[in-house]
């Protein structure tokens, strides 16, 4: 028995051998290997109340820019799913400034005149393909603004569909376009103008409106917790391999 065992001291934790060095605007930190940048900033000791929101790299707040040793080269990453690597230099851009119209859905028209007007910046494009670079969702952000210029809002639409709105490419544009919000512009038009409507949706809003679930919903908000439990667990679950047209057995609240 030690010294330390005896005086019923409390025993260091062993030393972690898998720390490795990097800097958070511009200060050294020992983090573990594996953490992601975000838990690994959090490791040192930051508090993330902005720059943090899902941590599952849907939310688009964790922008992050950071170089590596020995490379020219800025990369980009989402901070809740980039990994540490040894030496890296980072720092967080969860947000960035740009112009961001103000318009009327109802006033506008699925044209790309609509988005030429809001947004004439767009006409600065180089077409250098930076902001493609800098996407860490590998949307082809280059070809969605080129397709807004050419006023196919569809394909516009389509391509930017997977923009987390996390302001990378405008950070990095040279012409100072801001991309994201012309993306969803895109979006908002080809939703409200181009889409065909969803005749099923229409049809289940007009029942709700008509009250035809009104009458289960009452049944559902008088009754207990244990009851509603009961009603959950004998709920009758839809077959994974279900036809088209199935519905449960029970038209209680349908
Ligand atoms: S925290 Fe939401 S994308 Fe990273």
């Amino acid at each position: 028995m030690n010294d330390t065992k005896k005086g019923n001291a409390k025993e260091a934790p062993p030393e972690r051998k898998d720390l490795i060095p990097i800097f958070i605007m511009g200060k050294k930190y020992m983090v573990p290997s594996t953490l992601t940048i975000q838990k690994a900033m959090e490791y040192a000791g930051y508090q993330l109340i902005r720059g943090c929101g899902c941590r599952g790299g849907i939310c688009g707040a964790c922008a992050t820019v950071f170089r590596l040793p020995g490379s020219y080269k800025i990369e980009i990453g989402l901070a809740c799913q980039t990994v540490v690597q040894p030496n890296m230099y980072l720092t967080q851009i969860p947000f960035f400034p740009v112009n961001k119209a103000i318009y009327d859905m109802d006033a506008l028209k699925p044209t790309g005149e609509s988005i030429h007007k809001l947004y004439p910046e767009i006409f600065r494009c180089v077409a250098c393909n930076t902001c493609t670079k800098s996407c860490p969702m590998d949307v082809q952000v280059m070809d969605y603004i080129s397709a807004a210029i050419r006023g196919d809002i569809k394909l516009a639409s389509e391509l930017s569909f997977d923009c987390i709105q996390c302001g990378l490419c405008t950070a990095r544009c040279p012409g100072e376009l801001p991309q994201y919000h012309i993306g969803q512009l895109a979006r908002r038009l080809n939703g409200k103008y181009i889409t065909p409507k969803a005749e099923h949706l229409a049809k289940r809003v007009k029942q709700i409106e008509e009250g035809r679930y009104e009458e289960g919903l009452q049944k559902l908000m008088k009754i207990g917790k244990e009851e509603m439990q009961q009603l959950y667990i004998e709920r009758e679950v839809e077959p994974q391999f279900a036809e088209e047209e199935w519905t449960p057995q029970s038209k209680d609240f349908i």
